[in-house]
């Protein structure tokens, strides 16, 4: 007879997370590494301890309505937690965690990439290449925008909106920001704080979305809010496709309002509107901010770590719930 404790775990996970998983509970893996549907995911859950989840896993209202009373802890593997009804898991008392601070790093650097993809024509450069049809250079060939010294608005200066201003002032950006609160002290930047985000938006060559989706942001870049942006602003977005209004948006692409948009989120992942695929000025990515090695070990062990907190009476660290 064994105590240890049985673990869901959603998805296919970084093989040393998986060993240690195998060593210290008995885990319930997910070998084809497919999305479970919800009754998949109640299915599996019964008799399990606590569920290892991704934000592919469906764990809305209704679906932790249905959880055996067994589940007591839902581990994410995530910062985000917007896949997950807090307050339904509140309600069934079961404890929810999540990983931040080591993916901040990672998702700056895909918003860099995003910016500068955007910004420098990257997708339709690449795709031309691949197809053989460059034929020439020529001075008024490909030419895109630069982005030294041209003026970025952040909008949520959490872990990932702060590394991506340091490293936007490595290239000579001035730093805008609006967050819920202003920074109490900054550290390798200077940032000026907007209370009100129509007040910074005149002011963005280049918009960035870093803040969590939640009731209170989701659509947060909608058409009155994408007027008040300078013209041919570009549009980053590493946070969560829900922030954005797709219509608006591609609206304001087609017409240049917005110059070109660099994407890693997008509203019901995998089936983004089609309409940005269509467009040349979208740098679009599948959701890979936080996919580094290094990182999704990371958050593997972050995670073990709050499972370990729990099953010992401790407070886990990155308790959400
Ligand atoms: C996160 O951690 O929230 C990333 O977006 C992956 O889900």
């Amino acid at each position: 007879m064994t105590n240890k404790r049985k673990i869901l775990v959603g998805r296919k996970l970084p093989d040393a997370i998986e060993t240690k998983l195998s060593r210290d509970y008995l885990p319930l893996f997910n070998s084809d590494d497919h999305v479970f549907s919800p009754d998949e995911l109640i299915a599996k859950s019964q008799g399990m301890d606590a569920i290892l989840a991704c934000h592919s896993e469906p764990l809305n209202a209704e679906v932790i309505a249905l959880l055996p009373d067994t589940v007591r802890l839902i581990a994410n593997f995530s910062v985000g937690v917007d896949h997950v009804d807090l307050n339904a898991a509140k309600a069934r008392g079961i404890v929810v965690t999540n990983t931040p601070d080591v993916l901040s790093d990672a998702t700056a650097e895909i918003a860099i990439l995003c910016m500068l993809g955007a910004a420098r024509r990257a997708s339709e450069g690449e795709r031309l290449v691949r197809s053989g049809h460059w034929n020439s250079w020529s001075p008024a060939f490909m030419v895109g925008t630069q982005i030294t010294g041209k003026r970025i608005g952040i909008v949520g200066m959490g872990r990932v909106g702060q590394v991506l201003a340091q490293r936007a002032s490595g290239f000579g950006m001035k730093i805008h920001y609006h967050n819920r609160r202003p920074l109490p002290s900054i550290t390798g930047f200077n940032a000026t704080f907007h209370p009100q985000l129509e007040e910074m938006l005149p002011l963005c060559d280049v918009l960035s979305l870093n803040c969590p989706a939640t009731p209170e942001t989701r659509g947060l870049l909608n058409r009155a809010r994408i007027d008040l942006l300078p013209e041919g602003a570009i549009v980053v977005n590493t946070a969560r496709g829900a922030l954005v209004d797709d219509e608006a948006l591609i609206a304001a692409l087609k017409i240049g309002k917005v110059g070109a948009a660099g994407l890693d989120v997008f509203n019901d992942e995998p089936n983004l509107h089609p309409g940005y695929r269509e467009l040349d000025n979208t740098f679009l990515l599948p959701h890979i901010g936080s996919a580094t090695r290094e990182t999704r070990d990371a958050m593997g062990y972050r995670a073990l770590e709050n499972i370990e907190a729990f099953f010992s009476g401790k407070e886990p660290v990155d308790r959400v719930a």
